[in-house]
């Protein structure tokens, strides 16, 4: 009989990351504890600081490094001082690209005791399946006539049909074994090249699915229907840029930033999944001890899920859901409790249920 054991790469990062990352580690460990396996941590301290240091986001042999492990928490990245395509584009994008995690899952739930801005949706369960890893997220354009009147710049759009495919199939899959529904967003009215192809090849991808009812709904009525009847919503599909403005739509209606978890999935798992929550990292908050460390320690329970722990990952989101309800609420939910209160009592149920 020996122990299960998992090596999981860290990077807190910046900002309140170096708060709510030291957070989740300790709710996974005592999880864990419970359930029967270990963690095994290695903390890589990368991020603004390596890079006012080395003038790099991360080491060199970074990517290699994060290989050797099963998984990956990040907290975020980002300093008012270092342009954020520099942070960005120095370390969450190459991981994403590198290990092909071409899936962003953004879970959106009502919470217990936490009210959102909307007065009657307290029941939202939804799930964003953004695609991640090519779409309007791409290098290729470029400025041209630089200061001059005449000054130009081009991006361009990237679908190929394998990245529709794979994602909207990851979608579909996901949706049968939730509630069948999926939404898929588009704007083929508007972009006449890109979104009537992503349209064409997720039906035919979904119609391989029985029993998933997909809508098709252009992106700014569905961003209307979100506000309106969020409730509805099961399975949302969508490209890059769409994906990540409704994911922040998505979870604002729950109530708090602080409450969104992702994880930036590679499905097959040849390599590595990166989790970390939708929050940047606030640097109008950092260093107070008050950060919401919901999002984070979601995040390491999508993580754990994916780490074949579901039973402790549960237990981690129900203990979650426990401190909620009793109260144990952060400053931006309306409470004073700090992000060290909201942890103890995390842990508390964890140990006292076990
Ligand atoms: P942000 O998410 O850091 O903050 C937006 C607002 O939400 C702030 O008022 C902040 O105090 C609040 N907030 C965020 N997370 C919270 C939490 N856990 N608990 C309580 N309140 C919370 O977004 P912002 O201000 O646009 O970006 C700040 C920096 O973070 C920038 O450098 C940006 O590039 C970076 N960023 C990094 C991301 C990542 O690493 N994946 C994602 C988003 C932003
Ligand atoms: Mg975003």
């Amino acid at each position: 009989h020996t122990a299960r054991r998992h090596s999981v790469a860290v990077i807190p990062g910046d900002g309140i990351g170096s708060e709510v990352v030291p957070a989740a580690v300790a709710a996974v460990d005592a999880v864990a504890a419970v359930h029967g396996f270990t963690v095994r941590w290695t903390e890589y301290p990368w991020g603004s600081d390596h890079y006012r240091r080395h003038g790099r986001m991360m080491a060199v042999d970074g990517l290699d490094l994060l290989s050797r492990h099963d998984a990956i928490l990040l907290g975020a990245v980002g300093t008012p001082d270092i342009p954020d395509d520099v942070t960005l584009w120095g370390l969450l994008i190459p991981i994403r690209r590198q290990f092909d995690q071409y899936v962003n899952l953004r879970p959106v739930r009502s919470m217990p005791g936490v009210r959102g801005p909307l007065r009657d949706a307290n029941d939202i369960d939804l799930v964003i399946v953004r695609e991640n890893v090519e779409g309007e997220y791409s290098e290729i354009g470029g400025r041209f006539h630089r200061g001059r009147p005449e000054e130009m710049a081009i991006q361009e759009a990237v679908f190929t049909r394998a990245g529709v495919a794979r994602v909207a199939g990851y979608a579909a899959r996901l949706a049968s074994e939730r509630r069948g529904g999926l939404t898929s967003a588009t704007k083929s009215n508007g972009i006449i090249h890109t979104m009537p192809f992503w349209d064409e090849v997720v039906a035919e991808t979904v119609a391989a699915s029985p029993g998933v009812a997909l809508r098709k709904v252009l992106i700014d009525a569905l961003a209307a229907e979100l506000v309106l009847r969020p409730e509805r919503f099961d399975v949302i599909v969508a490209s890059n840029l769409f994906g990540d403005i409704l994911s922040d739509l998505a979870s604002a209606l729950t109530g708090s930033i602080g409450l969104a978890a992702s994880a930036n999935l590679n499905p097959e798992r040849k390599h590595p999944s990166l989790f970390e929550p939708v929050h940047g990292s606030a640097p109008d908050i950092a260093g107070k001890g008050i950060a919401n460390p919901v999002g984070q320690i979601w995040s390491a329970a999508l993580m754990l899920r994916h780490l074949g722990e579901e039973t402790a990952a549960q237990a981690l989101l129900d203990a979650v859901d426990a401190a909620l309800a009793a109260g144990v609420l952060t400053p931006d939910l309306g409470g004073n409790a700090t992000t060290g209160d909201f942890v103890s009592a995390v842990v508390t149920t964890i140990t006292a249920t076990a």
